[in-house]
């Protein structure tokens, strides 16, 4: 049999997105899933409403940030898939937001690949665009953006090579989206303005968009940094950057759920 080929004794692993947070972004595929599964496996960024749809039975483990603790590695999530791919035939990962969206579905799904075990990928809801909506903020708009770059603010600027060039995109992107950003705001500002935005660009944060303590803030982007800092926003924040901002329509924003979203340690 080929590596690739997958074997008849084996589960299939379904790496779902459980959404920004609300349980009623779910899609339909996902609930049945959970609804169904045999296994689950899940981190930080999942609102323990979603656990509990879970069957009584079905076999749990928690692979993000404990208190005091570094996430799991990734190697060793993926030895967990491997081997509840080989005992359960429904193996739910279950990822905030969507799973191929800065959460690392793409090196799980590969990895399971490699060694014959099927994987399918279920999308989800992004806090990308999510969180941005239930403050009432359009990642687009005819008048005001026209393109619009999702981008991780994590990687350090200060690298020998930078993994994102911010100025170029300041000059290419009418709009960001900037996930995981508030450890390196500052420095991200920075670089969008000497890249060519002007300090009075529209830009927001929002903080645990759609569910419970969802809060956020707009600001000029030459202020931005301090203002979040002064307010003490904190991780998981989106970062919105651009005219969009300015589109804001206060009253089409959903309240957001009752539901609670651990804050990541
Ligand atoms: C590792 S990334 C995962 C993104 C996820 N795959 C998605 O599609 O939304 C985690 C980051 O997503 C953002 N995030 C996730 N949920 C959020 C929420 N409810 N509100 C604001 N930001 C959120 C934050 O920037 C957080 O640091």
């Amino acid at each position: 049999m080929s590596a690739a080929s997958p074997l008849s004794t084996q589960g299939t692993v379904y790496l779902v997105g459980a959404g920004p947070g609300d349980p009623e972004l779910l899609t339909l595929k996902a609930h049945r899933l959970l609804r169904c599964c045999d296994a689950l496996v899940y981190d930080s960024l999942v609102p323990k409403a979603l656990l509990d749809l879970v069957p009584e039975g079905c076999e749990r483990q928690f692979v993000g940030k404990r208190r005091g603790h570094h996430s799991v590695p990734q190697p060793s999530t993926n030895a967990v898939l491997v081997e509840l791919a080989g005992r359960h035939r429904t193996v739910v990962r279950l990822k905030g937001g969507d799973p191929f969206l800065f959460g690392r579905g793409g090196e799980e799904a590969a990895h399971l690949a490699a060694r014959g075990i099927p994987v399918q990928v279920v999308p989800g809801v992004t806090a990308g665009i999510a969180a941005p909506a239930y403050a009432g903020i359009p990642v687009t708009h005819r008048r005001a953006g026209s393109s619009v770059t999702f981008v991780t603010g994590h990687e350090e600027i200060d690298k020998a090579r930078p993994g994102v060039d911010w100025q170029g995109l300041a000059r290419c992107s009418d709009g960001l989206v900037i996930y995981m950003g508030l450890h390196n705001l500052s420095r991200i500002c920075k670089e969008l303005i000497a890249g060519g935005l002007a300090p009075d660009t529209p830009a927001a944060v929002i903080q645990q968009g759609t569910v419970l303590g969802q809060r956020d803030l707009v600001a000029p982007l030459g202020e931005l940094a301090d203002r979040v800092a002064e307010q003490g926003f904190v991780s998981p924040s989106i970062v919105v950057v651009g005219q969009v901002v300015a589109e804001r329509v206060a009253a089409c924003a959903p309240a957001p759920a009752d539901a609670e979203m651990p804050i990541p340690f």
